[in-house]
């Protein structure tokens, strides 16, 4: 799940207490009446929802079911060329179903005893502040419908495959869940919302979609990448450019296209250096001054 708006459907819950998902109509599921209703069910699960509850189970068609057989086995194909060592070895860890789509419920409990983390469902937009500042605490809110079956490779609304096959997967990483924790720090700590936008964007351009140096080749790390068989075929020939806090922190991006400006780690080290200390210890005035100088 991610913060602009314009990617999250807006939610209407009407007074029957029916819910109702209002897709665009350039949504590819915009005249498929059965992925409607579908998407309306989910939603209505996550509006109900308290804290500490167990997540709710969501029933899922075959059709959907196969929607993430398929991209699992595309993506688990091209994780071994793309994905660095440290994500192939934590999904390893993680150990999700490829068949089928598991509930939120079960990556929760598969997830926790290795790094701490937990998902919590999400009807749509989450606020920013929120949506990190839970990460401190090990929280993870994660859309919980599946993409369209018509447009499996790519999808400009975060939908299950991007949290789970992305995010869940890094965070069986002690090392990245680590910075996840961290960022969410930050994202607390901070006052203003410019710092606020620094810090989500320098998230955006590391954790979603950030791309590492390994024995000479490039390779990805950023969830947004990861959850793509459309996109991670493409990350290395975009604008590669060397990892800089003012540069991802200020550089502006198109949430709907592939990513054509990507920031690359020269190692996980480095990773850890620049972005985890920036975020553990980041301010307003910290941020101002990176701001200021040239
Ligand atoms: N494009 C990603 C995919 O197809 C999902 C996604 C949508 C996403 N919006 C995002 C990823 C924002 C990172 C950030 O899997
Ligand atoms: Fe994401």
């Amino acid at each position: 799940m991610f913060e602009e708006a314009q990617y999250f459907a807006p939610v209407a819950k009407r007074e029957d207490g029916s819910v109702t998902v209002e897709l665009a109509s350039s949504h590819p599921g915009f005249a498929d009446a059965v992925y409607r209703e579908r998407r309306n069910a989910i939603a209505a699960l996550a509006l109900n929802y308290q804290p500490g509850d167990p997540v709710p189970h969501a029933e899922y068609t075959e059709e959907e079911h196969q929607v993430w057989a398929l991209v699992s086995r595309e993506l688990a194909a091209k994780h071994q060329r793309y994905a660095i060592r440290e994500f192939l070895d934590a999904t390893e860890r993680l150990g999700l179903p490829k068949d089928h789509i598991p509930q939120l419920q079960e990556v929760s409990d598969r997830l926790y005893p290795l790094t701490g983390f937990r998902y919590i469902p999400a009807a749509g937009l989450v606020p920013l502040r929120e949506f990190y500042g839970v990460l401190a605490d090990g929280y993870f809110h994660s859309t919980q419908y599946i993409r369209h079956h018509s447009v499996p490779f790519y999808t400009p609304e975060p939908d299950i495959i991007h949290e789970v096959i992305g995010h869940a997967n890094t965070l069986a990483s002690d090392r990245f869940a680590e910075l996840y924790r961290v960022a969410g720090g930050a994202a607390r700590r901070v006052e203003s919302e410019d710092a606020l936008q620094f810090v989500s964007k320098v998230f955006w351009f590391t954790l979603e979609f950030g791309v590492m140096r390994e024995a000479s080749e490039l390779k990805a790390y950023g969830a947004g990448i990861l959850s793509s068989y459309g996109e991670i075929e493409e990350f290395r020939g975009m604008d590669i450019r060397p990892l800089d806090l003012k540069a991802m922190g200020t550089t502006e991006y198109d949430i709907t296209k592939y990513q054509d400006v990507l920031f690359e780690a020269m190692s996980f080290d480095q990773l850890e250096d620049v972005v985890g200390s920036f975020w553990a210890t980041c301010d307003d005035d910290s941020i101002a001054r990176l701001l200021a100088d040239g």
